[in-house]
């Protein structure tokens, strides 16, 4: 059978993207960031992003086609994240989607943006069910048992803020540059890890449950304390702090990550596999980590190509097409949710 071909479309938080994929072949993945337009506000400002995604959706989508070498006759469907997200900007791409579709009459396919980034492992590494997915990033934090590609367990995750947003917070804390992971990180390598007595939020309460709202504020307290002693931070002190910070977030995760491996290993898979996804998946201490912890219990260790982990409109696409490959489409009544857990 022939290789069916999706348009992917994806505008949920502050990437504007649009992708082509045959198969498992990405033929073309383009994203339009708006980092520089929120810049000024200290996070993503709903209207603006809004603005931006409806300014930007139909250029995207035809740089995708253009680069792919594709025309609309060669599309079998479009799939679009219709959620959750920032509303406005999931009804610029919801909206933009049923106006092709309506103009085509090609199948439309809402996607649900979670399921994207889970199903990315079956995409580049061609993963079988079930499988355990961590997602960490900036608005994500949460451990999935994936065992098919309409069911998902939900076993743990945060209960305040994600793990990115809280390097994010550190880092302004600390007067570091945005995106606050990168900067921690780095800032981390000459720094020690011990100088601050740092807590693991819920490291010892049972389950799969995370924190990371009580390290941010820890940081804060250990940063004033500082100041109020002395006129500001050295360099040495940042540097101490961000190891501090980056040593609790990587135990917090690591150990939680063995919790949800007990339990998903309870299920004897065939294939034992251990995936992340997000923007934190590119920390190389938490990677290391996690990696231990996979050799340690003969896990698979799955972690696709960080332009796939972070926002994208080919994982959009790929769930898109997983789910015309069962006949499930949607007609142009499709809405756009806020909210759509798993
Ligand atoms: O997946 P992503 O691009 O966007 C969403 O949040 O959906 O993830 C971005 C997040 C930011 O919070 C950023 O600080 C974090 O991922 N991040 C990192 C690193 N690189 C990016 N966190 C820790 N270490 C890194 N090296
Ligand atoms: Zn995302």
């Amino acid at each position: 059978t022939k290789a069916l071909t999706v348009l992917g479309i994806e505008s949920s938080c502050d990437d504007t993207a649009a992708a082509v994929l045959r198969g498992s072949d990405i033929l073309a993945s383009v994203v339009y960031g708006q980092t520089a337009l929120h810049a000024d506000f200290g996070g993503v400002v709903p209207e603006i992003a809004a603005r931006a995604h409806a300014e930007k959706l139909d250029h995207c989508i035809e740089e995708a086609m253009g680069k792919a070498g594709v025309t609309l006759q060669d599309i079998d469907g479009i799939a679009v994240t219709a959620g959750p997200g920032l509303i406005g900007g999931v009804l610029s791409g919801v909206m933009c989607a049923k106006g092709l579709a309506a103009a085509t009459g090609l199948p439309l396919i809402g996607v649900n943006h979670l399921a994207g980034h889970a199903l990315t492992p079956r995409l580049t590494d061609q993963v079988t069910y079930p499988y355990l997915m961590l997602l960490v990033s900036g608005g994500h934090c949460q451990f999935l048992i994936v065992s098919d590609y309409d069911s998902y367990q939900r076993i743990g995750g945060t209960i305040d803020d994600a793990p990115g947003e809280a390097f994010d917070k550190t880092a302004r804390i600390l007067g570091l540059p945005q995106p606050g992971g990168p900067s921690v990180e780095n800032a981390a390598k000459r720094g020690d890890p011990k100088r601050f007595n740092l807590p693991r939020p819920l490291l010892n309460q049972p389950g799969c449950d995370m924190s990371f709202s009580g390290l941010k504020t820890a940081i804060l307290r250990a940063r004033d304390a500082i100041i109020a002693e002395k006129e500001g931070l050295t360099v040495q002190d940042q540097a101490d702090l961000c190891a501090g910070f980056q040593a609790a977030a990587c135990d917090v995760l690591t150990e939680k990550t063995r919790r949800a491996l007990d339990i998903y290993l309870g299920l004897n898979p065939a294939v034992p596999t251990f995936a992340i996804a997000g923007g934190v998946a590119a920390n190389t201490a938490i990677r290391a980590a996690l990696m231990q912890l996979c050799s340690e219990t003969d896990t698979r260790w799955v972690a696709p190509p960080l332009a796939l982990c972070t926002d994208n409109a080919a994982m959009i696409a790929y769930a898109g097409l997983e789910r015309l490959q069962h006949g499930e489409t949607d007609d142009l009544t499709l809405s756009a949710r806020p909210r759509w857990p798993l």
